[in-house]
This record gives C-alpha cells, structure tokens and sequence, in this order.
C-alpha cells in the first residue's frame, strides 16, 4: 500500500455547506466539521448561491481550524490537501478551492483535486473514529467487508448516478439522471406539500406518519422505469404527477394533512422502487456482490428497507454510510483524494461547477483498503 499521501486534510464547498475534515489512510475518520448556511437560506425558500457563498467565506478559516483542533494534528503532520472541484455553485466552489490552493501554496504540499459527486460513494470505505466499523454496520450485511465488483449508486440533490467499481480504484459510469435527480424530486414535492426547502428528511417523516394511518383513497404515481435505459433516471415526470393530484385533490376538496402524508408516501414508493429495480439490474447485468449506497438520499431509511429485501441473492450485501456521512461533508473528499492519489500543480486547478460525473478510469493501483 502506498501511503505518501497519508494522512489528507480536505475541503468541500459545493453547495450551502462549509466542510473540513482529517482522514487518514482513506479509511480513518480524525475529524470531520460541517457548518451548514441552511438557515440563513430558508426564508427564501430555496439556497441564494450569493448567499451561501458569503457565509462560507466567514465560515472557511473556522472551519478548517476546528478540523485540525480535533483532529489534534498539526498543519505539519498533513501530507496532503484535497478539495471538491465541482460539480457545484461557483460561487461556493470558489470558496473552498482558492482556499485550498492558498493552503497549498503556504505550505507547499501536494494539492488533489476531487469530483464532489463520486466521493460520496467513498464515504461506505470509512470508519468512524468513534463508532468503529459504523460505515459498514447496516441491516443484513453482517458487518463484512465490500467485495467486487460493486454497483455504486449515488443519490443526492443533483445526481442520481450508477457506477460500476471493480476496485475502489476502478470505476466506471453505468448511466444517470437525465432530468431531475431523485433529492430534486424529493424537494420539489416537499415544496408542493407545503414543507420546507431541502424536504426529503420531511418527505420521509410524512410517509411513515401516514403508514400508521393509511386511507383507503386510490392514490398511485408512476414509476419512471425507462425500459430502453435501464441504468438512466428520470423523475421530472413525478413532479407533474404530483402536481395534478394536488389540484384535483383541491378541487374535490379532499386536501387534508392525510392526503399531504399519503402523496408523501407515494413519492417516496416510487423514488425507492426505480432506484431498486435499476440497481438491482446493474447488479445481476455484472455479478455484483456489493451494493454501495451513498449521497443525501441514501439516509432515507424506506429506500435502504426496500433495498434489503430486495436483494437478488445472498452473496449480495448492502452498504450504506452512517447518517451523518450521507448528505455532505469533506470526510468523503479525503476519502476518495486517498485512492486517487493525484496531486496537481495548484495553478492549473480551477473551480468546475459543471464537472461530469460520467468517468471510465482505473486510478492509482497501489492503494488498497
Ligand atoms: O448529497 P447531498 O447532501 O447534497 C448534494 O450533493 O446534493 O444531498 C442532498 C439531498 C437533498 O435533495 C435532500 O432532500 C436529500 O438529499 N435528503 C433526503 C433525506 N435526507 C436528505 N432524501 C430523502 N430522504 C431523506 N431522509
Ligand atoms: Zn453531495
């Protein structure tokens, strides 16, 4: 194993979120610090990029200096930086990219530049200092190790994309959202519901209080298979199926909080069975024997219950972070800046809010896990 770049100090500025993080040896946790600018943003509704990356201005150097406090290490004992180049606002891209090229600058030590989106996979590798092992104790993998090839699924506000990781230093895009990505369609709906912005932790509180109550109203929304892209998503289609109930529930003056909680549980049904259904094919299309679950969406717990009984086989395990390391953090970008190991000059790193997520690459192969 190669540990030149051991011990990785990481940024991640993508969206409202200011995040530093200490990891070592791409599995070990030192300190992870998010400070997050969602409420300054609710009453608008929606995040204001110009906002957010004001707060994260103010928000970097404490950040970052609380990351290494409770790591207790020093700058010195970092081997290497990482920050999240994109995809992502530029406005808050900036933020954390300029500072993580002054940092490097300073210090004159190695800079890796990081995709934001294929991190997120990274966070199933990791081990949490304070709960040993918690990245891989989810029901019904028995604590075990990942085995390959895997099928990664990432969910999250923008990006619903399926890889398929033959190493954690192989990987390849399988296919992805073409619209709107399953958090969009989560928030959309909580928006339409009248919840808040970001709604999908609503959405999934919705649904299971009216599990305990159900009705025996006829209320069924589509599932975007795409039969001719199996690995492709698309849930925009959901966002009009949502809005036409609303109206005709309206009209018939049906709207009540039950029917708010059954459209809650509707979406949420369908968001988990099209992720289901596509991952599964991906598994058995290239004999997988891991599923990793990863991004905002995989903290709803319905989607990972449905992924587990739907397993197509016993030697198929489920891994999904601890919740904390869902939705975004810089843990992640230390993570994944360990297994691909690619420092670059900071002159020629640049903030890429438009960043594809669509990679075929095998990276360093000298980094094991
Ligand atoms: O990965 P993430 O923190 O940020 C992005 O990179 O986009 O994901 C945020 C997304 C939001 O759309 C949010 O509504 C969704 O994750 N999310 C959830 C849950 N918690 C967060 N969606 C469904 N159920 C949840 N419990
Ligand atoms: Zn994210």
């Amino acid at each position: 194993m190669n540990n030149t770049y051991k011990n990785i100090l990481a940024i991640e500025t993508t969206c409202d979120e200011t995040a530093a993080a200490i990891v070592v040896g791409g599995t070990r946790v030192m300190s992870s610090v998010v400070a997050s600018s969602s409420e300054v943003h609710r009453k608008w509704g929606g995040i204001v990029p110009e906002v957010a990356a004001r707060e994260q201005l103010k928000s970097m150097i404490p950040v970052l200096s609380e990351s290494l406090k409770q790591s207790r290490l020093t700058i010195d004992d970092v081997d290497a930086i990482a920050v999240s180049v994109g995809p992502g606002l530029i406005g808050s891209l900036l933020v954390g990219v300029e500072s993580a090229k002054t940092l490097a600058f300073v210090t004159g030590k190695p800079l890796i530049p990081v995709n934001h989106v294929i991190a997120h996979m990274y966070a199933n590798f990791l081990q949490n200092s304070t709960a040993e092992n918690s990245s891989r104790a989810q029901p019904g993998d028995n604590n075990k190790k990942i085995t390959f090839p895997a099928v990664s699924l990432v969910v999250s506000g923008g990006h619903t994309e399926l890889y398929l990781m033959e190493s954690p230093q192989k990987l390849r895009w399988l296919g992805g959202t073409i619209d709107d990505a399953a958090g969009e369609a989560f928030d959309k709906t909580a928006r339409l519901l009248g919840f808040e912005n970001r709604g999908g932790a609503a959405i999934e509180q919705a649904a299971f209080n009216y599990k305990l109550s159900a009705t025996s109203y006829q209320l069924r929304l589509p599932r975007p298979y795409l039969p001719d892209q199996p690995f492709n998503f698309s849930f925009s289609g959901l966002k009009t199926a949502i809005v036409r109930e609303v109206h005709a529930l309206k009209e018939k003056n049906q709207w009540s909080d039950q029917m708010i909680q059954h459209l809650a549980y509707e979406v949420q049904e369908s968001i988990a069975d099209v992720l289901v259904r596509k991952t599964v094919t991906a598994v058995e299309q290239y004999h997988a024997t891991s599923i990793l679950l990863s991004g905002g969406v995989s903290a709803n717990k319905r989607i990972r219950e449905k992924f587990v009984s739907h397993l197509p086989s016993d030697i198929v395990r489920l891994f999904a972070p601890p919740l904390p390391l869902c939705t975004d953090n810089a843990v992640t970008i230390g993570s994944y800046a360990f297994f691909l190991g690619k420092p670059t000059d900071w002159r020629n790193i640049d903030a890429q809010p438009d960043l594809t997520v669509e990679i075929d690459t095998t990276l360093h192969e000298d980094r094991d896990i």
